[in-house]
């Protein structure tokens, strides 16, 4: 969407995930202040993004979108202030919903959606000095989303506050192949949960949009689950790397007030954070597929290439990429970084570079054309 955001994958924390309907502002607060005292703001993350449940199920006698008095006393906008203060911004969720007994309906049915009050809405977010929209699809009626997104495009366009819009449908109409022009981000798989299958199962998903992403407009997998506990380290380290190579929206889904060291190691990850974030905005693709073993890679900028050894497998595998596959002249001769091991490689590399690799693991290198 060319309303400026997005430029780079959007960077940010978002309450589902981990806490789903129990959120309040005490917490979004405390969230505000974590991602500053863990340094995870200095590395990029600066959307809280609150999800579902946060207003109340009635609008007041105006029509306006209420936020829950037991949950959000102090309101939206006070809590928009203190999360700018600290130098962060602040999402919010509704939902294109439909009508339910005179209601419309976010995917929780716990509050209001949108439809039919787009223009009101996007003045009340644009008023609360909300940064970020996520737009559901649940409850809709029936109606297709390329005629009801665009409708909250065009009211959050009007507000001329910038709001990055982030377009959480994927099983409709596939919003990849027309979510460029409504929003900033579009889901491309139904929800994640924190288990191995079901973040292998996105990353497949969408990996097959890849050609469509671009800066301005993002595929989303959905929101990580590193440091929720149901993956292993290896695992949350692959799930991490795919994300970032995939241009992914990095949007933490766990409690980062209670981050542990080894969470830490991974969403701090400055090197990786760097390839999601690079200037040239290319989505890798899947350039070799053997069985249980992948290989990724994607260009870069400063004719960079990044590539990612995939081990799906319950065995460890040796792994190779060659240069015909992940697009590097034959002859040419590279120096490999290998980002989890913070280390460049003695070796230079010409034709392929091959590691070994453990199950559930994966492989990480930036590849980079030199002269000797
Ligand atoms: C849908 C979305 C989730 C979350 C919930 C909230 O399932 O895909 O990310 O926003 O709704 O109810």
């Amino acid at each position: 969407l060319a309303n400026g955001l997005g430029i780079t994958p959007p960077m940010g924390w978002n309450s589902w995930n981990h806490f789903s309907c129990k959120i309040d502002e005490k917490m979004i607060r405390e969230t505000a202040d974590a991602l500053v005292s863990t340094g995870l703001a200095k590395l990029g993350y600066h959307y809280v993004n609150i999800d579902d449940c946060w207003a109340e199920l009635n609008r007041d006698d105006k029509g306006n979108l209420v936020a829950k008095k037991s949950t959000f006393p102090s309101g939206i906008k006070t809590l928009a202030d203190y999360v700018h203060s600290k130098g962060l911004k602040l999402g919010i969720y509704s939902d294109a919903g439909v009508c339910i007994f005179g209601r419309y309906l976010t995917c929780s049915k716990t509050m209001p959606g949108s439809l039919g009050h787009e223009k009101q809405d996007a003045k009340t977010f644009a008023s609360w000095g909300i940064d970020y929209l996520k737009y559901d699809n649940c409850n809709n009626d029936g109606s297709k989303p390329t005629i009801r997104y665009p409708v909250m495009t065009r009211a959050l366009m009007r507000t001329g506050r910038s709001i990055f819009f982030s377009l959480c449908e994927w099983g409709d109409l596939h919003p990849a192949l027309w979510g460029a022009k409504v929003g900033n981000s579009w889901r491309t798989t139904n929800d994640i949960s924190d288990n191995w299958e079901s973040m292998v199962s996105r990353a497949d998903m969408n990996e097959v949009y890849a050609d469509l992403a671009r800066p301005g407009g993002w595929n989303d997998p959905d929101m990580l689950e590193v440091g929720n506990g149901g993956m292993t380290k290896d695992e949350y380290i692959s799930h991490f790397s795919i994300w970032a190579i995939s241009k992914a929206p990095l949007l933490l889904g766990c409690d980062v007030r209670n981050t542990t060291k080894e969470t830490m190691e991974i969403i701090g990850n400055k090197e990786v954070i760097a390839i999601n974030q690079d200037s040239l905005g290319v989505q890798a693709r899947k350039v070799r597929m053997e069985g249980d073993i992948e290989v990724w890679a994607g260009p870069l900028s400063d004719y960079r290439t990044v590539v990612l050894l995939f081990n799906r497998g319950p065995q460890r595998y040796v792994i190779t990429a060659y240069w015909d596959d992940i697009g590097i002249p034959p002859n040419t001769v590279v120096e490999a970084r290998d980002l989890w091991q913070h280390e460049t490689l003695k070796t230079r590399f010409v034709g392929s570079l091959t590691a070994t690799t453990n199950s559930h693991t994966c492989k990480m290198y930036v590849l980079t054309p030199t002269m000797s």
